[in-house]
């Protein structure tokens, strides 16, 4: 069941557009942001909204990289392994993260925290190896700077849980 709140956010979010259609890749970003994913009912809510049939939500879900059609980790880990950090080491970083993770492409964590995904290119290649955390970018990766980012993330769910 999708909240009020999401729902008066594509009201507001849908208004400020011209073309309805064209609110499509923000909806999916909101709706994803509170839910964890792109839930089906999302799928079909904002395919009504917009006035396309749900499969057209699907192919542009398709397309992007940073949207989900099942759970994630808390922290999504998402390491590019196209040209230009292919050649910057990007396949090292790739599975120096499986190894420390116990985990490989698409998986998660059992205890939810990580979950990992080969990518193409996150357009940071100046930056390569390039990685994203959810929202965060991370350029000139090395195994070390991974593993140091990996302790910091597991600290902030540490430091979230004696909050809650
Ligand atoms: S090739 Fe990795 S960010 Fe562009």
């Amino acid at each position: 069941m999708l909240s009020d709140r999401l729902k008066a956010k594509f009201d507001s979010v849908i208004a400020r557009y011209p073309l309805k259609r064209s609110a499509i890749v923000p909806l999916l970003l909101f709706a994803q942001d509170e839910i964890g994913y792109v839930s089906d009912e999302a799928v079909e809510e904002i395919a009504r909204r917009v006035g396309v049939n749900p499969i057209e939500v699907i192919e542009d879900i398709g397309y992007y990289s940073m949207l989900h059609r099942q759970p994630v980790g808390k922290f999504h880990l998402q390491v590019c392994t196209n040209i230009s950090c292919m050649l910057r080491g990007g396949e090292k970083i790739f599975e120096h993260c499986a190894k420390e993770l116990g985990i490989e492409h698409k998986q998660t964590t059992p205890d939810g925290l990580f979950s990992l995904e080969e990518v193409e290119c996150l357009g940071a290649c100046c930056g390569a190896p390039a990685m994203q955390v959810n929202y965060d970018f991370y350029e000139n990766v090395t195994p070390e700077k991974l593993d140091a980012l990996l302790a910091d993330l597991r600290k902030k769910d540490q430091g979230s849980r004696i909050k809650d």
